[in-house]
């Protein structure tokens, strides 16, 4: 049953011809009133098939707005709260890129989805933590300069047979940081039959503990395909919120409850409301580096929509 605030953002999503997209990581407040929850791969692919909305409501972190806007520059996308960054997309500057070019001319550049406009703008082709992998090998270069994440670029190189510098050396996400071997050892003791599926950001030794690695919406499809009854989960705590939800008959146990993005929990209902009546916090990208970033985006996508 949705609340009479829900309801009351319902009313003026219709209103105003808005959608709301959100990620996994949101509260369940906003995952119920969502017109599309997904990963940063599907909140991508959505992004580029946004044909009759004007208004898009993006409950999520900058770069996954700043995303939707370089693929819909004349649409109006606005975060709920300002401050909601992903600090490990501001780890690795543009001028940081151009320098690691110079030093590896000969290397491709694949740079996370986390990751602001004006780098993404020096990339080749990006990725995301469900398609690293498949990006990577598309290319014909042998030699990949990775970034922000360092252990996304781990889990990519133990994949396959090329070099992967990653840039900076220790770009992390401090939310799958939060994980630890211990944490491993106590859950898989207390739930011996549960199958462990940790995201792709945590070290590697977490991802070597794991059943399985794979990004928030893997983690959907694995739970929702899997004849296994409990699953213990590593990453944000709200991705265990959406899979329970959805899979009321298993057993959904996080790795660690503190494993909270403050930065994803900066929306609340109250702010979607008031973004959808004043339309503030319209993110926009500068037309020459969102024409430059579209190129490395939409690489991304031929390699993932085939
Ligand atoms: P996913 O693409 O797996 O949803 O990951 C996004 C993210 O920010 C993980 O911390
Ligand atoms: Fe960024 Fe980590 Fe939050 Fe994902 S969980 S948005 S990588 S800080």
């Amino acid at each position: 049953m949705l609340n009479d605030l829900q309801k009351e953002i319902l009313q003026l999503k219709e209103q105003k011809n808005a959608i709301i997209l959100a990620h996994n990581y949101q509260t369940r407040d906003i995952q119920e009133i969502a017109d599309f929850l997904g990963d940063s791969l599907e909140l991508c692919i959505k992004a580029s098939e946004i044909t009759d909305s004007d208004l898009v409501v993006f409950c999520g972190v900058d770069f996954m707005a700043e995303t939707a806007a370089i693929l819909n520059p004349e649409k109006k996308i606005v975060l709920p709260d300002r401050e909601a960054e992903c600090p490990m997309a501001h780890m690795l500057p543009a001028s940081d890129i151009r320098k690691a070019k110079e030093k590896y001319p000969n290397a491709a550049v694949v740079l996370y989805v986390n990751t602001m406009a004006e780098a993404k703008a020096e990339a080749d082709i990006l990725c995301t933590s469900s398609n690293a992998v498949a990006v990577v090998e598309s290319l014909s270069e042998d030699q990949i300069l990775f970034g922000p994440d360092m252990n996304l670029a781990g889990f990519v190189r133990g994949q396959v047979d090329k070099e992967i510098i990653p840039l900076p050396e220790e770009g992390h996400c401090y939310v799958h940081k939060m994980f630890h071997t211990g944490d491993v050892v106590f859950m898989r003791e207390k739930y011996p039959d549960a199958v462990l599926l940790v995201h792709p950001e945590c070290d590697p030794e977490v991802q070597d503990d794991a059943d399985e690695v794979l990004s928030t919406g893997g983690m959907m499809n694995y739970v929702a395909q899997s004849e296994r009854k409990t699953f213990i989960i590593g990453t944000e705590v709200d991705m265990v919120t959406r899979l329970k939800h959805e899979n009321p008959d298993k057993i959904i146990i996080p790795l660690l409850s503190e494993a909270i993005c403050e930065n994803m929990k900066l929306h609340t209902l109250e702010k979607v409301k008031q973004s959808l009546l004043t339309q503030e916090y319209r993110i926009t990208v500068d037309k020459e580096v969102a024409d430059k970033a579209r190129n490395a985006v939409e690489g991304m996508l031929r390699v993932s929509i085939r």
